[in-house]
């Protein structure tokens, strides 16, 4: 019997059933999954995350209940507007492109964002049958090889783009009709109906996101051209490095209401304490890091792991992948367009090149810790704050987030979301590597609808990244959220600041 079978039985006696979704293939869109949880932690697991989860549905069934249904379904056709806005980026030539060796060609997103919110939500929450189960399957699942395995499929194993855009018609009319339905009669609905359909707006929005990293790579002229933002001021004052006093900082989701959405890894919230640390008040540049090349960052061995090195040496890293060396120029990808080197923006790097320049200069990366300290902790050290700029919602004045623009502006350029240190740009304009390893909270329990989102990455091989970047929706820049990444992968807008501890 294999644990999908084992799931399914304890699932149906728990009134909802799981699907192809908790397949033992794949996790989260871009996973496999790398050691199998037996039958026996399901069975484990599963009582204690169905006490979890029923408790932290109906605790806030009153008034935040109602909030929440209200703009639901209006959210998920919003986040379905900013997919869409991505593919039409993508001219017809390059849908069955693959504009990153480790993912997917474009074509199987185009079908997958729609399959997945079918795949969680149609059976299991509504009862509707399969439109099409061998699309269901074919686009169920991203890839995140971390073996350094590449995907082989050529474009022609792929249905055309028209066969999958009259698939992805009929979910989402199948699926409207029925949340429209199931949201309009609380009392009936599936219990974890709420969540499920969170789920499907944030995993949306991610690939808002990742769908953009791909995009990126893609050659200008399979791309409909948008602008190429150049025009930020520069601030006029320097970075420098501030002290942060000990003290306490909350990690995971704060629950006021009951029923806030957040993903399985930011449960429970739990305090810690950090020492005394000094971080950099703005993210490393582009100018500071062309110093480290010039300083030979990329031919010394000592500043890099064992690992990170055998991996620049394979791939012949020799600059951020944004990066082009043309003649003494240095010029750079912008979403739209190849621009001269922005001195003044965040570099983007991997992990692994991120952690070389740290060396170079004797110091870190912060740690998962710090970074939450730095940012939402205060000096008189009672308070913590919600976002680093204070409890407001987070806008345009706070940082480069929410859509608004493709590329980043110059590190500080948003002074308004400085933290209580004065540490600048820790939300948005790049998401911020710290050297802390992907893994649970205490307390965690996987999603019963979604065990595979957050376990199959616990693997030791992927860091946790705090923040967001230009293409981050808004609700995922709440304190508690958690992204992730090999160390190796350079595709993501990923930056990063240093400490000194
Ligand atoms: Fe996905």
């Amino acid at each position: 019997m294999t644990p999908r079978n084992s799931i399914t039985e304890l699932g149906s006696a728990m009134g909802f059933a799981f699907i192809s979704i908790d397949s033992p293939l794949h996790g989260r869109d871009d996973g496999i999954l790398i050691n199998l949880p037996d039958a026996e932690f399901w069975r484990i697991f599963l009582s204690e995350a169905a006490s979890n989860w029923k408790g932290k549905t109906r605790m806030g069934a009153a008034a935040s209940a109602v909030r929440i249904r209200h703009d639901l379904h209006a959210r998920l056709l919003e986040a379905r507007s900013r997919t869409d806005e991505v593919f039409r980026i993508a001219r017809d030539e390059a849908i069955y492109d693959r504009p990153i060796p480790e993912r997917h060609r474009l074509i199987f997103y185009l079908g997958h964002v729609e399959a997945f919110d079918w795949n969680l939500l149609a059976q299991r929450a509504f009862g509707l049958q399969s439109l099409h189960p061998s699309f269901d399957h074919l686009f169920a699942f991203g890839i995140d090889p971390v073996d350094g395995g590449l995907p082989t499929d050529k474009s022609t194993d792929w249905p055309a783009r028209e066969e999958i855009e009259r698939y992805n018609q009929s979910l989402r009319e199948g699926l409207d009709a029925a949340i429209e339905n199931a949201l309009a009669r609380p009392s009936e609905g599936h219990p974890h109906l709420i969540q499920m359909i969170e789920a499907t707006i944030e995993h949306r929005l991610m690939h808002a996101e990742t769908l953009a990293y791909l995009l990126h790579q893609l050659p200008k002229g399979k791309k409909i051209s948008g602008p190429v933002d150049i025009e930020w001021r520069s601030p006029k004052t320097k970075s420098h490095m501030v002290e942060i006093p000990a003290g306490r900082a909350t990690l995971g989701l704060r629950l006021v209401h009951g029923d806030e959405f957040g993903w399985d890894n930011e449960m429970t919230e739990h305090e810690t304490e950090t020492d005394e640390f000094a971080i950099d008040t703005r993210n490393v540049t582009n100018r500071d890091f062309l110093r480290f090349i010039q300083a030979g960052g990329y031919e010394n061995t000592a500043l890099w792991s064992q690992e990170d090195w055998a991996w620049r040496e394979k791939e012949g890293i020799e600059h951020p992948t944004f990066w082009r060396r043309d003649g003494n120029l240095w010029m750079y990808f912008a979403m739209f367009g190849e621009i001269r080197l922005p001195l003044e923006w965040p570099v983007y790097v991997s992990h692994a090149e991120a952690t070389a320049y740290a060396n170079w200069l004797g110091r870190k990366l912060p740690t998962e810790a710090q970074f939450h300290r730095a940012a939402y902790g205060t000096p008189d050290g009672e308070i913590e704050r919600s976002y680093p700029w204070g409890e407001e919602a987070p806008s345009a004045r706070h940082g480069n987030f929410d859509f608004h623009h493709w590329d980043p502006s110059p590190a500080g350029a948003h002074p308004e979301g400085a933290s209580a240190f004065g540490v600048q740009d820790l939300v948005g304009n790049g998401w911020e590597w710290t050297r802390t390893e992907f893994a649970p909270f205490p307390g965690f329990a996987p999603m019963p609808f979604y065990p595979g989102y957050s376990t199959n990455f616990f693997d030791g091989k992927h860091f946790v990244m705090k923040g967001g970047s230009p293409r981050t929706a808004a609700c995922m820049l709440r304190r508690s959220f958690r992204n992730w990444f090999q160390p190796n992968y350079p595709y993501v807008y990923a930056t990063f600041r240093c400490v000194e501890d």
